[in-house]
């Protein structure tokens, strides 16, 4: 893989090999299945960004699951906008369920606040998320981030269905952007 890469017009170099990435998430799902041993799991997958996460996630857990996927969208560039937007909702309902949002990464925690608060009048059993990275220092809000890979991530990362204007989701690999 290289050590850096250029999409648009920024700089981005190496920063978590696939082999590391894939550790997190054998460690994620093993936290799962232990959780929740011998109970059904319905995963709530954020599209754009969490759909590799949520592949290799769910191809890992051993319980009887569900996944359904909705599509927000928060980001304009490099920028978190603030303003979380539902493009695509949930169909079905949720009530009673055991629920786990899969998301990429949580930033300023400002979408999974929303879609917690959303998916709470479902009504179910629980709610729980996992994120692949969560940019720990920077997060606001009052909801735990219940299973997460990375946690002392800075700056603006892309690859591995992370994105930097719509390039580099397909990357194995991930990158932060060089200042
Ligand atoms: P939040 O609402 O600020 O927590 O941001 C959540 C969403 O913003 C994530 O699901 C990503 O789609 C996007 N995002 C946040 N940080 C990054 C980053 O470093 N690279 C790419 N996308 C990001
Ligand atoms: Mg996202």
């Amino acid at each position: 893989m290289p050590n850096a890469i250029t999409l648009h017009d920024k700089t981005f170099e190496l920063l978590v090999t696939h082999d590391s990435l894939l550790t997190a998430v054998d460690d994620i799902a093993r936290k799962i299945n232990t959780d929740f041993a011998e109970q059904e799991v319905h995963f709530v997958c954020v599209l754009e960004g969490a759909f590799i996460f949520a592949a290799d996630l769910v191809r890992r857990i051993t319980l009887p699951s569900n996944i359904s996927f909705i599509k927000l969208s928060s980001y304009k560039g490099m920028q978190s906008t603030q303003q979380v937007n539902t493009v695509i909702g949930l169909d079905g309902s949720l009530a009673g369920k055991n629920v786990i949002i899969v998301e990429d990464i949580v930033d300023t925690g400002n979408t999974i606040e929303m879609l917690i608060n959303t998916l709470q009048s479902h009504k179910p059993a629980c709610i729980k998320t996992a994120a692949l990275f969560f940019k720990k220092q920077v997060y606001t809000k009052q909801y735990p981030v219940d299973y997460y890979g990375f946690d002392s991530i800075n700056g603006f990362i892309v690859g591995y269905g992370l994105d930097y204007d719509k390039l580099g989701r397909n990357l194995k690999d991930v990158y932060r952007a060089r200042d």
